[in-house]
């Protein structure tokens, strides 16, 4: 099986949905994202969940950033979202694979020019010199498209992770929390609790 159950689906929703409700959280889907280069050298860093479904968890990217590589190279990945004013985490591992061109197309088309631009603009990843050198990509790149639609970079586009071990820990009182573990075997899913 390899779509995540819908009970575990409808959980992660209602928590990022009751994330996104949240007045004190700024950036209610955004999640850090590990990664593990071809040294054995783990990297994390934030990045925004985009799309969600029971085939996983779709974030948009540079492929050719130091986390492209890293995904080239071994490509899985664990996710942890930490949502504070909830005092809640829910934390994913799985495997990574990009998504479909024409998926990356729809949402590199649905994002504001300025974004468009940007993706075009940034290296990621790589050595800037000054500042200003990335000001200037982006104005050339505004020019160069100017009038016109903005095509999606070739190295820019989404990744999904797979789930297949995910985890809903909630804070309770006396740190005596609740974890509630899913991970996938062989024929399906198997769920189980963890000690705090
Ligand atoms: C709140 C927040 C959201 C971010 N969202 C993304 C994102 O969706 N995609 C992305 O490539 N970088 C995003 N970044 C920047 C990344 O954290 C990171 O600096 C960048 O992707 C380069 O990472 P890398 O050099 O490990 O590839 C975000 C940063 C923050 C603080």
């Amino acid at each position: 099986m390899t779509q995540m159950p819908q009970h575990i689906l409808d959980r992660m929703k209602a928590w990022i949905d009751e994330g996104v409700a949240e007045p004190g959280l700024l950036e209610p889907t955004a999640m850090v994202l590990a990664t593990v280069g071809v040294d054995g050298m783990p990297a994390a860093r934030v990045v925004l969940l985009k799309a969600l479904d029971a085939q996983g968890l779709v974030f948009y990217t540079n492929y050719q950033s130091n986390k492209g590589r890293d995904l080239a190279a071994n490509p899985r990945a664990a996710l942890c979202f930490h949502w504070d004013a909830l005092r809640r985490q829910l934390r994913v591992q799985g495997d990574v694979v990009q998504i479909s061109q024409a998926e990356s197309d729809a949402y590199f088309a649905s994002r504001a020019v300025g974004s468009q631009i940007g993706a075009w603009a940034s290296e990621q990843s790589r050595p800037l010199d000054r500042y200003e050198t990335l000001i200037g990509r982006a104005s050339v790149f505004a020019e160069q498209f100017e009038g016109g639609p903005v095509p999606r970079p070739p190295h820019w586009g989404g990744y999904r992770v797979i789930p297949n071990r995910v985890e809903f820990w909630s804070s309770k009182d006396d740190r005596l929390h609740q974890r509630d573990l899913h991970v996938r075997g062989g024929d399906g899913w198997t769920e189980s609790s963890l000690f705090p």
